[in-house]
């Protein structure tokens, strides 16, 4: 079992914990992922390792409730503990000092960009920071972004915190500019990237995207994670998570990401009515 050592909520419907997983913490690199199911009957949900302590041998995850098994994951708390905690899985980033990086985190991608920042900072980079939400509370992480970069630009779409507009705005504005930009990071919604990669893509700039494709088992067997990266087909878990924007098939991407929407609504409604029916005692601790 992997105990919860510490739980909050960084936003409506995100949270962070920190779990007591010392094989993972001790191998785990900037730009891999763990898969973790809850209990025996639970899914497999992948979550990018959003930083680890490995003196304490601890692992942080930061997710958004988004459907059945995310959202019971959110009714746990610290004290209440994981069935399975596997990884790290996939490949890390590849970091080494490129010059100027610009490191851009959508939502929930900011977790997943920050470790990655911090490595490209540490191996001699200046870093620039972007990330962005829809509105200011549902902004996350950050003061540990601007720990991690030499400059942050936040964005939000309804102008309630930094400039209103999308991340993709303050980096057209560095393109625009002519800044000297060597390395693009983006990591948040399949649209987003899909966005940096368009902005870049006509100015020759390296970019580099983290995809979260529907995975199933994430050590290449099932073939959930199929993505087509210049026009031949990759596993995600084996081959990625990072891949060359440039050569990804989002519109694929996003499709396969709906594959399953009915489904995933019809067990979010069955797991709220189970939930709203069941004695308040009855539902987890932290329920
Ligand atoms: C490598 C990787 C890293 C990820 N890191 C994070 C993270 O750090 N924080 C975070 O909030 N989310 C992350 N995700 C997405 C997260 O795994 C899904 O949100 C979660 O599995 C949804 O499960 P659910 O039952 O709550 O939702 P469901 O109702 O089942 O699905 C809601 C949506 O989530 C996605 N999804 C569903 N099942 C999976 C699955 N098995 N694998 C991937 N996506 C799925 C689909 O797009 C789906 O439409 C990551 C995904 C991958 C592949
Ligand atoms: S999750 Fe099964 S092949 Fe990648």
């Amino acid at each position: 079992m992997f105990p919860i050592l510490a739980a909050r909520t960084l936003a409506p419907l995100v949270k962070e914990f920190v779990i007591d997983a010392r094989p993972v913490a001790l191998k785990a690199k900037a730009g891999q992922f763990i898969v973790l199911r809850i209990d025996e009957t639970g899914e497999r949900i992948p979550l990018t390792i959003a930083g680890v302590d490995a003196t304490q041998g601890t692992v942080r995850i930061v997710f958004l409730e988004v459907g059945k098994s995310t959202r019971k994951l959110g009714t746990l708390g610290a004290g209440d503990s994981l069935l399975d905690f596997v990884g790290p899985l996939g490949n890390p980033s590849h970091v080494e000092k490129f010059g100027t990086v610009v490191c851009i985190g959508g939502g929930v991608g900011v977790p997943a960009v920050l470790p990655i920042a911090h490595a490209l900072k540490a191996a001699g980079n200046h870093v620039i920071g972007i990330t962005g939400a829809r509105r200011a509370d549902l902004l996350i992480l950050e003061d540990e972004m601007r720990g991690a970069c030499h400059e942050l630009f936040v964005t939000t779409d309804d102008g309630s915190r930094g400039d209103r507009g999308l991340v993709t705005d303050p980096l057209r504005r560095f393109i625009a500019e002519g800044r000297k930009i060597d390395l693009v990071v983006a990591v948040g919604p399949a649209i987003m990237m899909k966005a940096v990669a368009a902005a870049t893509q006509p100015h020759g700039l390296k970019t580099v995207v983290s995809l979260n494709s529907v995975m199933v088992d994430g050590t290449g067997m099932c073939g959930g994670c199929r993505v087509t990266v210049g026009g031949q087909t990759k596993f995600v878990c084996v081959d990625g998570p990072e891949f060359d924007a440039h050569q990804v098939n989002f519109d694929e991407l996003m499709m396969r990401q709906r594959m399953y929407r009915n489904q995933e609504k019809t067990a979010l409604t069955r797991y709220d009515e189970c939930r709203s029916a069941q004695p308040r005692e009855e539902v987890t601790s932290r329920g």
